[in-house]
């Protein structure tokens, strides 16, 4: 008999904490990317919050078009449509806001948890979880994709993610998956809330909790190469700000940032 792998969604409705935006819940043993059928749900007009979760992908994506591994039965995978009213100029600072109400779910687990601009989730200096948005689509969703990787204690990794740890890894103790994806909707429900009424409150605690203001760290450009310096804060529209050897100020967007471990 196959094994029941799904979260019981009137048990992740029973824990989430605080307001549910919850409208609908679709659960996959295996799909190429819980992106797409999140898209296609959009395009069919699901109201938010809808999630795709799946056990396993064959084509998990990453940012930047990197793809996405995760081991089966022990990562949460999923994708989030949202509808958001804010204006467009607010909607770069969404994967910000996202990955602020993951790292206080995690905290209650590691507290070593920290940010890495735009949004990958540090345990110590070791990625445990990434977000992916994507749109805003035609019709104005937007997919909040997110991958944690929950307890892969004693799993053998392939060389793409041998520096990748986990939750359970990190705070060396049992992480029940459900619990964190109800923990995650209820604290990404509230600041998703506030976040619409006032699009920057939240973002001294991104900061706060953000490990890449000040170090040094090499970037790219959106126009022009790389720039090595470093990151000052974060802006109002969420780009990074990095001082060069020269005192010049460089504006990141969307791209990757290297940490530069100290010599
Ligand atoms: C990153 O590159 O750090 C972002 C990774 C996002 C991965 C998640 S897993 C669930 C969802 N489905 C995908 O195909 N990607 C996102």
């Amino acid at each position: 008999m196959t094994p029941m792998t799904g979260p019981p969604s009137a048990l992740i409705r029973s824990l989430v904490e605080g307001p549910s935006l919850v409208s609908g819940l679709e659960w996959h043993d295996e799909v190429t990317s819980t992106q797409l059928l999140a898209r296609d749900a959009a395009r069919d007009g699901a109201p938010e919050i809808h999630a795709v979760l799946a056990d396993a992908q064959s084509a998990g994506r990453g940012r930047l078009g990197r793809s996405w591994y995760a081991p089966a039965g022990i990562s949460l995978l999923g994708s989030y449509v949202l509808r958001p009213t804010v204006e467009a100029g607010s909607l770069p600072l969404l994967p910000l806001l996202a990955g602020l109400a993951l790292a206080e779910v995690v905290d209650r687990y590691c507290p070593q948890v920290a940010l890495k601009w735009p949004n990958d989730l540090l345990l110590g200096d070791r990625k445990a979880a990434g977000l992916l948005v994507e749109g805003p689509l035609p019709g104005g969703a937007v997919v909040l994709g997110m991958g944690v990787n929950v307890d892969w204690r004693g799993v053998r990794r392939p060389t793409e993610v041998a520096e990748a740890t986990s939750v359970a890894e990190a705070g060396g103790a049992d992480v029940d998956r459900w619990r964190v994806l109800a923990a995650f909707l209820g604290v990404f429900g509230r600041r998703y809330l506030d976040w619409q009424e006032h699009p920057l409150a939240f973002l001294d605690a991104y900061r706060h909790r953000c490990a890449t203001i000040g170090r040094r760290v090499r970037g790219a450009r959106r126009a022009g190469g790389d720039v090595e310096g470093m990151a000052e804060s974060i802006g109002e529209d969420g780009t990074l700000a990095v001082r060069d050897d020269a005192g010049i100020l460089h504006r990141i967007g969307a791209g990757e940032v290297v940490h530069i471990r100290p010599a």
